[in-house]
């Protein structure tokens, strides 16, 4: 599998005194795979790439694509990226199903952990408290099935519980953490969404968790991650968060910008969102990057008129806006991970949202992220 073969663009990438030579060649026949043409060596001086791996990549067990089709997307997440993060497996509902410390499953996440290890990939983890995917048990006094809720104290020990058993699991594996993950509300005055965690522990919750997480594995990097920070309104709620973090002297240490957009995302518009994350002093973290075709919808409707070549134009020109940002704020940025390692496993795949198709070929829009790549 040549993913790079219909390449219109080879990078020859020369330094001379840190001089970037870039051009343009005829579209190849086919590169030999040693010269295929990797994402992560071409931003290796700005950031890593990273990608979001199912169960199927990490395992090799074929779930919803062919064993040969799942063996091709192995193949890319090696030849593309130096990082990755478990798109589903750490989550609450999947590692830790059953009440108490007898409840866990980690065999996925072993798998995820096993599989990044062995082939030499960074290791995100994602994610510790979030209000979707967890149990409905986790909220309930004694995790008595359609009891009272929970009391303050009790969640708060069954948090600590949780984040210490699995980010105890994994320390020195993995490096950075989700650790809260969209904890912000949309729209209206609140900072906090209206969640039972929340709503049981308080918004100190926040705190707590971060605090846990650093008691857990004191070396690991602690994320808060959410998503819509393009948007200046959803942006000030996180501002107002992580100063109330460190007045609270919670242990964040980084920022995680999910990035989930569409095609009228805009190099000003990320530029203006990373011109003011960087206020934070937190490194940033592009952490479930992917632009959907179509113009609107969350999992990307119908494609955008014009048809799929037009479609793919004006994906192209979106990422080349994305990229062009995130090279010019490269200093703040530790890493860029794709939620999603091609369009036919993607969570939007009617948004035909990344730079590889479902056949794992490279898109308009790889070509157009690698010849930012010489920008500065
Ligand atoms: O595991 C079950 C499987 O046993 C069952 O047969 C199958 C039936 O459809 O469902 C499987 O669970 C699915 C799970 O993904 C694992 O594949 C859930 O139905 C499905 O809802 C879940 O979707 C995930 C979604 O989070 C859940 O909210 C997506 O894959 C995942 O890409 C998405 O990722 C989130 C990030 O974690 C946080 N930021 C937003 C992002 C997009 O929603």
């Amino acid at each position: 599998m040549q993913p790079l073969q219909r390449l219109s663009v080879a990078l020859l990438l020369v330094a001379f005194g840190g001089a970037w030579l870039v051009c343009h060649a005829e579209e190849p026949s086919a590169l030999p795979a040693d010269s295929a043409i990797a994402l992560k060596d071409v931003f290796k001086d700005h950031f890593q790439i990273g990608v979001a791996v199912n169960r199927a990549i990490t395992t090799g067990r074929a779930f919803r694509r062919s064993p040969e089709e799942v063996q091709k997307d192995v193949a890319l997440v090696k030849q593309q990226f130096n990082q990755i993060v478990p798109e589903n497996d750490m989550k609450w509902q999947l590692i830790h199903p059953r009440p108490g410390a007898a409840g866990f499953e980690f065999g996925p996440a072993d798998a995820f952990v096993e599989f990044g290890l062995s082939n030499r990939l960074s290791l995100a983890g994602h994610t510790l408290v979030w209000h979707s995917q967890t149990p409905d048990w986790v909220f309930q006094a004694g995790a008595a099935a359609n009891g009272p809720r929970a009391s303050r104290e009790e969640l708060l020990e069954r948090m600590r519980e949780h984040i210490h058993a699995v980010v105890g699991r994994y320390k020195g594996k993995i490096k950075v953490w989700d650790v809260v993950n969209e904890a912000l509300a949309d729209g209206g005055p609140d900072i906090l969404r209206k969640s039972p965690w929340a709503e049981i522990i308080g918004p100190d919750y926040v705190a707590k968790a971060f605090e846990f997480a650093h008691e857990a594995d004191p070396d690991a990097i602690l994320r808060y991650n959410d998503y819509g920070l393009e948007n200046p309104e959803k942006r000030r709620k996180l501002m107002a968060l992580v100063k109330s973090l460190k007045e609270q002297k919670a242990p964040v240490m980084a920022i995680g910008s999910q990035a989930h957009c569409n095609v009228s995302i805009t190099f000003d518009a990320m530029d203006q969102a990373l011109t003011d994350l960087k206020t934070l002093d937190l490194p940033i973290y592009i952490t479930e990057l992917d632009v959907a075709s179509s113009i609107g919808g969350q999992r990307g409707g119908s494609a955008a008129p014009g048809g799929a070549a037009a479609a793919d134009k004006r994906l192209a020109e979106a990422y080349a806006g994305l990229f062009r940002a995130f090279v010019k704020h490269h200093a703040a940025i530790e890493a860029v991970t794709f939620w999603g390692v091609n369009d036919a496993v993607s969570w939007r795949a009617q948004g035909r949202p990344l730079l590889f198709d479902g056949n794992d070929q490279p898109k308009p829009a790889f070509d157009a992220v690698i010849q930012t790549a010489a920008g500065k």
